[in-house]
C-alpha cells in the first residue's frame, strides 16, 4: 500500500476537520474520511450515552484511524433493507453475500409465482450464521411477498461461536420490526406467518447435529452456507490488513485441526467445510444448496467434489458471479465440467456454487 504525502493530511485538515486527517490512514483519501466523519458524527447523534458527544467522536475517530473496520467502530451494516449489528469475534457481513441472498430470494418467489399452490411451509438451514444476515434477510425478502403470505417461513442458523450465536440473536430482536409480516388488509384469509428463526451453537462437524437436523419436519428446502474457505498462506497474501487484524481467523481459514480430515475427503484444507456440507446435504436433501466460495478456482474445486449421488440428485448446478443479477440477457455463459454443463451467471469473481433439484430457473 503506497504511502500518503503530508500534503494530503494537510488538504484534510484545511479543507475538512483534522478529524478528517486522522481518518486518513485508514480511508486512503479525502472523499472517503469526510463521508466516514459524517458517519461517525451522525452515529453520536443518533445514540445515547453519558460520555460528551465531542469526547465520543474524537474516540471513534481514533479507533478508525487505527484501522478499525468502520462497522465495528459504529457498531452496524446495512444489509439490504437490514441493519445488522456487528461487533469483534464475528465476521461482518458482505456485499457480494447481500447480493446472492437478495438473488436467491428473488429465485424462491419467483418459483412461487409459478406453483398454483403456495407451500405450505419453507424452511432454510443456514450453517456457519455468523451475524445471521443470510436467514434474516431472506426471510424479510420473503415474507414480504404475496404469494407466500399463508407460507409459515422458518430458518435456523448454526454457528460454532458462542459470540456469533448471541449476535445473531440480538440481530434477530433488532431487525424484529422487519421480519413480521406486512398487515395489508388487502391480503384475505391473512394467518400469523410471522417469519420464526432459531439458533443452535454447535460445529457442523459433530457427529451429533445431522441426526437432529435430519429429523427436522418437514424436511429442508434450502441449505445455505458461507463457511471459513481461506488457506492459511491466502490469509496472509491476499487478505486487506483490517480483516487480518480485526477479524476472527475462525470465520476465515478452517481450524487446523481439520487438516486430517481434508486428506482424507483427498480435498485442499480450505475446502474441508464444502466436503461436511455436501455430506450433510446428500443426507437432508434440501431442494437449493447455496455454498459461497472464495473465486473461481474455488468454484471448480467445490464442483468437482459433487458426488455421483449429488449430482443425480441435483439437475441444475450452476456458479454464480458476485452479482449474480447483472448482465441478464447477455449471451449465456456455460462451462463444462466432468461432462456436465455448469451455467455461470452474473459479473465478477465466482462465488456461489448453486444446487437446484429442479430444471433452471431464470432464463
Ligand atoms: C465466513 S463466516 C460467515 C458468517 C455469515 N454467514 C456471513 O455470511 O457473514 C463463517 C462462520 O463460520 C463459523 N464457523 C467456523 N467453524 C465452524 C464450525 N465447525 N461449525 C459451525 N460454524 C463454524 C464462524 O464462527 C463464522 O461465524
Amino acid at each position: 500500500m503506497p504511502r500518503l504525502p503530508p500534503s494530503v493530511f494537510w488538504r484534510a485538515r484545511r479543507e475538512i476537520s483534522p478529524m478528517a486527517a486522522q481518518l486518513l490512514p485508514a480511508c486512503r483519501d479525502l472523499e472517503s474520511a469526510a463521508n466516514e466523519l459524517r458517519w461517525i458524527r451522525q452515529h453520536v447523534r443518533d445514540t445515547r450515552s453519558p460520555i460528551p458527544p465531542e469526547l465520543r467522536i474524537w474516540k471513534l475517530v481514533e479507533k478508525r484511524g487505527r484501522g478499525v473496520p468502520l462497522q465495528y467502530v459504529l457498531g452496524t451494516q446495512p444489509f439490504g433493507d437490514l441493519e445488522i449489528k456487528c461487533k469483534p469475534g464475528v465476521l461482518i457481513p458482505r456485499p457480494e453475500t447481500e447480493a446472492y441472498t437478495l438473488y436467491l430470494a428473488s429465485l424462491l418467489c419467483k418459483d412461487q409465482a409459478l406453483s398454483t399452490t403456495p407451500p405450505p411451509s419453507l424452511s432454510i438451514l443456514d450453517l456457519c450464521t455468523g451475524t445471521a444476515c443470510i436467514p434474516l434477510l431472506l426471510l424479510h425478502a420473503l415474507q414480504r411477498y404475496p404469494s407466500l403470505s399463508q407460507t409459515s417461513l422458518y430458518a435456523h442458523g448454526i454457528d460454532i461461536s458462542r459470540h456469533a450465536v448471541r449476535l445473531a440473536r440480538l440481530n434477530q430482536a433488532h431487525n424484529n420490526h422487519l421480519l413480521s409480516a406486512p398487515s395489508s388488509s388487502s391480503i384475505s384469509n391473512h394467518v400469523d406467518n410471522n417469519p420464526k428463526l432459531n439458533f443452535t451453537q454447535a460445529s457442523i462437524f459433530s457427529p451429533n447435529l445431522l441426526p437432529i437436523l435430519q429429523s427436522h419436519s418437514p424436511q429442508w428446502d434450502v441449505l445455505t452456507c458461507n463457511p471459513p474457505y481461506i488457506s492459511a498462506s491466502g490469509f496472509r497474501r491476499d487478505t486487506a490488513r483490517a480483516v487480518r487484524n480485526y477479524e476472527p481467523r475462525l470465520a476465515l481459514i478452517p481450524d487446523a485441526q481439520l487438516a486430517g480430515l481434508a486428506s482424507q475427503c483427498k480435498c485442499q484444507p480450505e475446502d474441508v467445510f464444502y466436503a461436511r456440507v455436501l455430506e450433510m446435504a446428500a443426507v437432508l436433501q434440501p431442494r437449493r444448496v447455496v455454498l459461497e466460495v472464495g473465486g473461481w478456482a474455488q468454484a471448480l474445486r467445490v464442483v468437482d467434489m459433487l458426488s455421483e449421488e449429488l449430482m443425480a440428485l441435483y439437475r441444475t448446478v450452476e456458479i454464480w458471479r458476485d452479482e449474480p443479477g447483472a448482465g441478464e440477457g447477455r449471451k449465456r455463459e456455460v462451462v463444462e465440467f466432468g461432462g456436465r454443463e455448469v451455467r455461470v451467471r452474473g459479473e465478477g469473481m465466482g462465488r456461489v456454487v448453486y444446487l437446484y433439484q429442479g430444471t433452471e430457473e431464470g432464463g
